[in-house]
């Protein structure tokens, strides 16, 4: 009897509450199933009714209170083409559905169920390159590898798209790809090559950190900052990238990326800490060849690697400022940083010394490490200035916080710290198009 009641009070005055068959299927399908289906990395499937109705009231949840699709942004800066945020209708229609019953309806009315390739996302690549072994992760600490593979290529090759594919989900945290013509080369943008940081590092196992008594620069935007590498200029991107939460690197439309003849690879993997057995990897890469490219994608990389997190800060701030030397075209940014990492924001002067806000990141999680893709390729012309604003949580109150009583400088395991910001970008004038040879050289 009561639950006649109830549902005559919300049910809509046409009688037509929602049902999943026709109103909520299109919104999962479309802004879930990616995640939320069989095999994938979330709980539990979207793609069928009976596999989401126990999961209706946190669904009903997860949406409402926008923890669900994850998405960062501060919606008052910037629009992204890969925005993941509900519209308030779909909010709507979803607690509607919820709170009358989250009913089925008619399977007639279902839309086609989205088809997801086993494997691969992208569909069967053209080439695929794994690590050239069973890589054993043993039961204890965090794990960075690299494995330097020939990529087998008799000819340069360009690539549209990379999809990263971990051999075991379990154990493999986030990885990159990097180019290297040899051994001898490995880590050309990984952190063994950067001679002039050496000193100011120390290793531990296949781990690296900035030692405890090197210089520190919280703010490597003032004028007179001491001259500390890597503080300036960018860093040549990796070739690719696998976070979690991230697509894969689908090149923006009619870019390419190009892989030269006899070219190695460079997998760098940060496999998780596990307990138990240990377990087994074989990661790879699938690459998807270009037809007739008309601009080379770049990507560089913006660090600061001299902050000192003080125990206990509850919003430690740091910053890494660049000056844009030529016009470019930013297409995305990635922020990077570890358990402590609070928000982020990236802030643009313009030559006539207009601020703009391009990108704000109130609510970091390490979790969550998305890209942000604008609508629009935004321009900024020579001379314009980026200001890369960091806070840390390093207090108590910081649930994801390891250890709020040491001290945090930059390092790979995610118990240290990194700043880090990937930025994709086009160059204004990209000079001839790249031609079947491989990049124009001018
Ligand atoms: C980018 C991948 C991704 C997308 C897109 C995504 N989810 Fe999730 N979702 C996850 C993962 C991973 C978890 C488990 C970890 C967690 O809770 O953060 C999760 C957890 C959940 C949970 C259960 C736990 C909780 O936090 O309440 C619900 C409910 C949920 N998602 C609903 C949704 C709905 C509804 C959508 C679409 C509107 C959606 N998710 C979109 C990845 C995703």
């Amino acid at each position: 009897m009561r639950f006649f009641c109830l549902f005559a009070l919300l049910a809509p005055v046409d009688g037509a509450a929602p049902t999943y068959s026709r109103d909520v299927a299109p919104i999962l399908f479309r802004h879930c199933g990616g995640c939320h289906r069989p095999g994938d990395v979330a709980p539990m499937s979207v793609l069928e009714y009976k596999s989401a109705r126990p999961w209706a009231k946190s669904i009903r949840e997860a949406v409402v209170s926008r923890r669900m699709p994850p998405w960062f942004a501060d919606p008052s800066y910037g629009h992204f083409s890969n925005d993941a945020r509900l519209s308030e209708a779909e909010i709507k229609t979803i607690r509607e559905w919820v709170d009358a019953g989250a009913a089925e309806g008619d399977r007639a009315q279902l839309p086609p169920v989205p088809k997801f390739v086993k494997g691969w996302h992208l569909g069967d690549p053209d080439l695929v390159i794994d690590i050239g072994q069973d890589f054993q992760v043993k039961p204890g600490a965090d794990d960075y590898q690299h494995f330097i593979v020939p990529a087998r290529l008799a000819q340069g090759r360009w690539i549209r798209a990379v999809e990263f594919r971990p051999g075991n989900r379990a154990v493999v945290h986030h990885g990159h790809v990097n180019l290297v013509r040899g051994r001898e080369e490995a880590g050309a943008t990984t952190i063994e090559s950067m001679t002039p940081l050496a000193k100011y590092l120390e290793r531990e196992g296949s781990l690296t950190r900035v030692r405890a008594d090197a210089p520190v620069l919280d703010d490597a935007c003032v004028a007179n900052a001491p001259d500390l590498p890597y503080l300036r200029g960018y860093q040549e991107g990796a070739f690719a990238s696998f976070l979690p939460g991230r697509p894969p690197d689908v090149f923006a439309e009619g870019s390419a990326k190009w892989i030269p003849a006899g070219a190695q690879l460079e997998f760098v993997i940060h496999y998780a800490r596990i307990s138990g057995a240990p377990q087994t990897d074989r990661t790879s890469i699938g690459l998807y060849l270009a037809k007739d490219p008309e601009k080379i994608l770049h990507r560089m990389d913006l660090r600061n690697f001299f902050f000192r997190i003080p125990p206990g800060a509850a919003a430690h701030t740091v910053r890494r400022c660049y000056e844009f030397e030529k016009d470019k075209l930013l297409l995305s940014i990635t922020p990077h940083m570890h358990f402590r990492g609070k928000d982020v924001r990236y802030e643009l002067i313009r030559p006539s010394g207009a601020r703009e806000t391009l990108l704000s990141v109130p609510g970091y999680h390490f979790d969550w490490q998305l890209v942000y893709r604008f609508a629009q390729p935004v321009r900024i012309e020579k001379g314009s200035r980026l200001e890369v604003t960091a806070h840390y949580d390093n207090s108590p109150n910081n649930k994801a916080n390891p250890d709020s009583s040491a001290a945090i400088r930059w390092g790979d395991k995610s118990e240290e710290e990194m700043m880090t910001s990937w930025i994709e970008y086009f160059e204004a004038e990209p000079g001839r198009k790249p031609t079947a040879a491989g990049p124009s050289s001018n």
